[in-house]
């Protein structure tokens, strides 16, 4: 296992980074005639975002994995929803908090809801903006309200966000939201769950048995470094407080492998 001085460092040359892009992205936009960002090989489907983006994001830059994958998150939502009789085109409002460069809402885009996302990472928004016409980005502060009103959404997922929150920020999101969802609204969840018990340590073992939540790297919120892992006990009794877990599909986010798929229903 690499120390935390290792991650620390990564954490940093990748904020670094992120920097230069912004400041990259920024002389771009304003250049004339100067292109924005990588084409897809396809004139069909938005622009890729950029490598470094696409490594922050979703911790590889290989970009046939990102659209493939981001296709499978989305194939995961419709049926997870669809098991419960809801099916995706039927729903007015949807929200991708953690959005990151938009691998998944991409796949929305032809939903006629109305399209959100969001994410603390500004860089990425910033893309998303740029680039994802069919939906409205904005930032959030690591915790703080988000900036929608309560009752929004019929639809919020958050595939593999709370697998990066620290504990103290966990109680903090579930209950942010759950107050943007509509009442009866839906939450989708991607969690760390079983499958990742053989990545942990036997002390975090003894307490991901006990149902306890595991994290690690909690000081480098905010970067895929700070890793969360759910007992699905944890899920049931403390996690899901205020929403019926309507299903618990292990490893059913196939677009976020290997991790557990929650379907979560606002009380
Ligand atoms: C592993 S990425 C997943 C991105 C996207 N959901 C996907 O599946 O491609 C985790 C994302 O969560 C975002 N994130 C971490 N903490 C956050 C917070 N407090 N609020 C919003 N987004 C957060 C990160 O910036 C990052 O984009």
């Amino acid at each position: 296992m690499r120390s935390l001085d290792s991650r620390e460092r990564e954490s940093r040359l990748l904020t670094e980074e992120c920097h230069r892009l912004a400041n990259e992205n920024h002389r771009l936009k304003t250049a004339s005639g100067a292109p924005r960002a990588p084409a897809l090989p396809t004139g069909e489907e938005p622009p890729l975002p950029p490598e470094v983006l696409r490594l922050m994001v979703a911790g590889t830059d290989d970009a046939l994995w990102f659209v493939e994958a981001g296709r499978r998150a989305a194939e995961s939502l419709t049926t997870l929803l669809a098991k419960h009789g809801v099916a995706l085109h039927q729903l007015h409002s949807i929200l991708d908090f953690g959005c990151g460069c938009g691998r998944v809402i991409r796949h929305l885009r032809h939903l006629p809801a109305e399209l959100h996302g969001c994410d603390s990472n500004p860089v990425a928004v910033e893309w998303c903006a740029d680039n994802l016409p069919f939906a409205r980005f904005a930032v959030n502060a690591l915790q703080s309200p988000l900036d929608y009103d309560a009752n929004s959404f019929d639809l919020v997922c958050a595939l593999s966000v709370f697998t990066h929150l620290p504990e103290r920020l966990q109680a903090h999101w579930m209950s942010e939201m759950r107050r943007v969802l509509k009442p009866g609204g839906l939450l989708v969840v991607s969690l760390h769950g079983d499958a990742l018990r053989g990545k942990l340590t036997r002390a975090e073992r003894a307490d991901y048995r006990a149902g306890r939540l595991v994290v690690r790297g909690g000081d480098l919120v905010g970067t895929n470094h700070c890793a969360a892992f759910h007992p699905p006990a944890f899920v049931r009794s403390d996690f899901a407080l205020g929403f019926e877990v309507l299903e618990h599909a292990p490893e059913g986010a196939t677009g976020n492998p290997p991790q557990d798929a929650w379907l979560l229903r606002k009380v």
